[in-house]
């Protein structure tokens, strides 16, 4: 598929990251298909994470996603879910390639400024989870 959806995280917010992250990401390639700035409740957030329910950060990752305002959006480009987990590098900001966003714009694994979808099935059910099908330009 060529779209994928990403959110910008609370730690990136709040350091003052959104615009670089957004720049590098249209200076890429990726076509913005939709776009807002919006805060998930705990429960929405549980609900976005819920395959992570079983494991031991969970009730972290809920707490942390939902401590703060977050931009959501869904992007286009050739090969889009793959060539966008590129451009934000390993989960853990440490072991994140050189130049990638979240070794750019992270702070630990945990708060780790951006997210990408990790397969085309998801980037849907993702996208639609914030966007309504008139929302997607
Ligand atoms: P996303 O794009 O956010 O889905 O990240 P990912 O696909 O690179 O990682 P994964 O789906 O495995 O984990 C989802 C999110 O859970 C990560 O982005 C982190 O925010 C958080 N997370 C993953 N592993 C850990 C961990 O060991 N500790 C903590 N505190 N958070 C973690
Ligand atoms: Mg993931």
């Amino acid at each position: 598929s060529n779209r994928t959806f990403t959110m910008i995280k609370p730690d990136a917010m709040k350091n003052g990251h959104a615009g670089a992250i957004l720049d590098r990401i249209i200076k890429e390639g990726f076509r913005v298909v939709s776009l807002k700035m919006t805060k998930l409740s705990k429960e929405k957030a549980g609900e976005f994470y819920a395959v992570h329910k079983e494991r031991p950060f969970y009730g972290e990752l809920v707490d942390f996603m939902s401590s703060g305002l977050i931009i959501a959006a869904i992007l286009e480009k050739p090969d889009a879910v793959s060539a966008f987990r590129t451009l934000i590098g390993a989960t853990n900001p440490a072991q994140a390639e050189a130049g990638t966003i979240r070794k750019l714009f992270a702070t630990s694994i945990g708060e780790n400024a951006v997210h990408g979808s990790d397969s085309d099935e998801n980037a849907l059910i993702e996208g639609n989870f914030f966007f309504s099908a008139l929302e997607q330009f």
